[in-house]
C-alpha cells in the first residue's frame, strides 16, 4: 500500500505526506515530520490577496531550507488572475502548487476563497486553468465534498480539475457545513477514485497507523495526507511504514519524545529567535505531552512557561520518566 507516486513531473518515495495546516506546518514542523518519514510536506495556506499586495511580508510564509524539500505550496485566493499571477510569483519556491478549495473557517470563505469555491464549479474551471497557463509545476487542488452536507460536487469538481490540467486532487470527505464534526466519509475517495485518472489523495481522521493503512486498502486511494494525527505525534510516518512491512511498530519512548521536542525548539530557535520559539514549542507541548502519566502536569506548566530553561526542565522531565511508567500512562485521565 505504501508506494512511490507520481504527481506531474514530481516522484515521491511514497505515499504519506503531511497535509497543510495553517499556524502549524511552517519550516520548523515540517524538518521535524520529514525526519519522522514524510515524503511530502506543504506550507499554511498562503494568501493570494497577501501576495499581491503585501508582497514580502506573506512571502516569508514560504520560508524554507534544503532539507525542506520537495515542498508543496499552497495558495488561497478567488479570483482565476490574483490566483495565477499569485503561482508566478511562488513558483521558485516549491515543487508543487496546491489551491485550497476546502478550507471551512469564516475568515476564508467570507472572501469566496477554500470551500466557498465548492459553490461555484465553473469558478474553479477557471482557476485551475489559469493557474496552468502559467506554471508547469505539478498542480493539485485540495478540496471538501461540497459547502451543504449531501451537496457532493466532489467528483464534478474532480473531473473538471482533471479536464483543466490537475496533476492529483486530495478530498477530505467532509461538507463545508460539518467544519470538523462527525466523521470523513472515506466511501467517497473510493467514489473519486473511481471517477478519476489522475491521483487522489485521501484526508480526513487519520489518527493512528491503523487508520492510514486502512485508508489505503478501503478506498484504494493513491496516497494520504495526515493532519492532525501528526500533531504531537510526527512518529505516525514512521510508525505507517513499520506496521505495513512487519505488523507492528515500536511505540515511542518518553527519551525519543523529549528528544523530537529538543529538536523541535532549537528549529524554532534558529528560525524564529528566543522569544518566539517559547511560544510556538509551548503549543506543540500541549500536543506532544498526551498518552503518558503525568502528561497533564507537563501541559499545564507548558502553559505557564516563559523561557528556554522552562522550556528545557520540561523535556528533562518527559526524558526521565520510565518507559513502563510511559506505556501505563497510555491508560492515564487523559
Ligand atoms: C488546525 C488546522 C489547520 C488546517 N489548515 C489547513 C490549511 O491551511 N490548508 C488545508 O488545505 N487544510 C487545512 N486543514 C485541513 C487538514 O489539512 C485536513 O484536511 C483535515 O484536518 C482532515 O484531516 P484529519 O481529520 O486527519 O485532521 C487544517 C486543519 C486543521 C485542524
Amino acid at each position: 500500500m505504501l508506494k512511490q507516486i507520481t504527481i506531474g513531473s514530481l516522484v515521491l518515495s511514497h505515499n504519506v505526506v503531511l497535509a497543510p495546516l495553517a499556524g502549524i506546518t511552517n519550516l520548523p514542523f515540517r524538518l521535524i515530520c520529514r525526519k519522522a518519514g514524510a515524503s511530502l510536506a506543504y506550507t499554511e495556506m498562503v494568501s493570494v490577496n497577501g501576495l499581491v499586495r503585501e508582497g514580502a511580508k506573506t512571502l516569508a510564509l514560504l520560508k524554507s531550507s534544503p532539507a525542506d524539500r520537495p515542498l508543496g505550496i499552497q495558495l488561497f485566493g478567488e479570483r482565476p488572475g490574483d490566483l495565477a499571477e499569485a503561482a508566478r510569483m511562488v513558483e521558485g519556491f516549491g515543487d508543487l502548487l496546491d489551491i485550497n478549495m476546502g478550507c471551512p473557517v469564516r475568515k476564508v470563505v467570507g472572501t469566496g476563497a477554500g470551500s466557498a469555491l465548492l459553490q461555484d464549479p465553473r469558478k474553479i474551471a477557471a482557476i485551475v486553468r489559469a493557474v496552468r497557463a502559467v506554471t508547469k509545476l505539478p498542480l493539485t487542488i485540495k478540496i471538501r465534498s461540497g459547502w451543504h452536507c449531501g451537496d457532493n460536487v466532489f467528483q464534478e469538481v474532480g473531473r473538471i480539475a482533471e479536464a483543466e490540467g490537475c496533476d492529483a486532487i486530495t478530498l477530505h470527505p467532509r461538507s463545508r457545513s460539518l467544519m470538523f464534526s462527525g466523521n470523513a466519509e472515506w466511501r467517497q475517495l473510493a467514489e473519486m477514485k473511481g471517477a478519476l485518472s489522475i491521483p487522489v489523495m485521501g484526508s480526513g481522521d487519520l489518527f493512528t497507523p491503523e487508520d492510514c493503512l486502512r485508508m489505503l486498502k478501503e478506498t484504494s486511494c493513491d496516497g494520504i495526507m495526515i493532519a492532525r494525527g501528526a500533531l504531537g505525534n510526527p512518529w505516525i510516518f514512521r510508525q505507517v511504514r513499520e506496521l505495513e512491512q512487519t505488523g507492528s511498530y515500536t511505540p515511542v519512548s518518553t527519551g525519543e519524545r523529549a528528544d523530537t521536542i529538543e529538536n523541535h525548539l532549537s528549529l524554532f530557535i534558529e528560525e524564529r529567535g528566543e522569544a518566539v520559539a517559547v511560544r510556538e514549542i509551548k503549543k506543540h507541548i500541549g500536543w506532544y505531552a498526551r498518552g503518558f502519566a503525568g502528561a497533564s502536569e507537563i501541559r499545564r506548566k507548558a502553559n505557564s512557561a516563559g523561557s528556554i530553561d522552562e522550556i528545557r526542565q520540561l523535556t528533562e522531565r518527559i526524558r526521565s520518566i520510565s518507559e513502563n511508567q510511559g506505556h501505563a500512562s497510555d491508560r492515564d485521565a487523559e
